[in-house]
């Protein structure tokens, strides 16, 4: 059996791949060229895949072996599922072990934005902190406030959690899931009533470009905005007036469209927006614990099993 693993994961879990085929690495320090990639598959039984990687119908054609992707993330949308599964390939992916440390920071995107956290750090940085003034530099309130999530599977449950603890009233929006706590709402319902509004959503046909004008136009103008799904479900430029019109209060960014978003786009120097680089999961423990699921996915697709996190047929 060959795999192809398209970025560097620890020793331990190559030796754990070795031991059931030959295994080879991309280890350069960017994802692996698409014109790699498709030579690279050519020979290969399993691709353990990242985020970065298109894996789609061309590439899928350039696979005749392949029998499993294997993806260390939980979101699956650069993966042609449907295409995969016309070919008998199975596909895996992370959930669950990364839920706590994407909840995590997705909270703290929250307070970042409601406090003005990154305005705050880039005046201390410009040389700019004047003498304290009881009426410079207001947020908006976290603690005792509603906050809406859009998007209730394992990461809007984890993220509904930790708002019981800020004291917090919960309401969402789903399509299929029903949450542990909140309560479930229409999505008018829902921008109407949040004084702060999180986006936990996959990207589907269905979720991209959802987040516009009309959108923003319906949530409260002291409302902010936080995004750990995926770039494309935001209207970037509808966001970017939403921001400097005041129709929202802030924002702040785990994604966007593209990645990395070019430094002179208008949304990084806009001051009450707030862009981190796409590293909700990036702790040394998740990743670590990502990789394993990832491995152990692979293995036990190649060996006709049981995979821990297999795709279904219906995402
Ligand atoms: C995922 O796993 O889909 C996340 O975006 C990675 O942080």
């Amino acid at each position: 059996m060959r795999v192809y693993v398209t970025r560097s994961i620890p020793d331990d879990l190559l030796a754990r791949i070795a031991s059931v085929g030959d295994v080879e690495v991309w280890d350069g320090d960017e994802p692996v060229p698409q014109q790699v990639l498709l030579s690279a598959v050519g020979s290969v039984d399993g691709l353990l895949c990242m985020l970065t990687d298109r894996i789609d119908a061309g590439l899928l054609d350039a696979a005749p072996r392949l029998r499993v992707v294997s993806q260390m993330s939980v979101g699956v949308d650069n993966i042609d599922v449907a295409a995969c599964l016309d070919r008998g390939i199975r596909v895996g992916h992370t959930p669950d072990v990364l839920t706590g440390a994407v909840a995590d920071h997705a909270f703290g995107l929250l307070l970042a934005a409601a406090r003005r956290f990154g305005e705050g750090a880039r005046r201390v940085a410009d040389g700019e902190w004047g003498v304290w003034d009881p009426w410079d530099f207001l947020g908006v309130d976290v603690s005792g406030t509603t906050l809406g999530v859009v998007g209730m599977g394992r990461l809007g449950n984890a993220i509904a959690s930790r708002a019981a603890g800020f004291g917090m009233e919960v309401i969402y929006s789903s399509r299929r899931e029903t949450g542990e706590i909140g309560t479930k709402v229409s999505l008018e319902a829902l921008l109407a009533a949040s004084d702060h509004v999180m986006v936990t959503v996959p990207l589907t046909e269905e979720t991209r470009g959802m987040f516009g004008a009309e959108v923003f136009a319906r949530m409260k103008p002291t409302a902010t905005f936080v995004n750990v799904s995926r770039g494309p479900v935001v209207d970037q430029d509808a966001l970017l007036e939403a921001l400097r019109g005041g129709v929202l209060f802030a924002a702040a960014l785990d994604v966007t469209d593209p990645e990395p978003l070019p430094p002179d786009h208008p949304l990084v120097v806009q001051p009450n927006c707030l862009i981190v680089p796409h590293i909700g999961s990036a702790t040394q423990r998740t990743r670590e614990s990502m990789a394993s699921l990832a491995v152990d996915n692979l293995i036990a697709g190649l060996e006709g099993g049981e995979m821990p996190a297999e795709v279904p047929g219906d995402l």
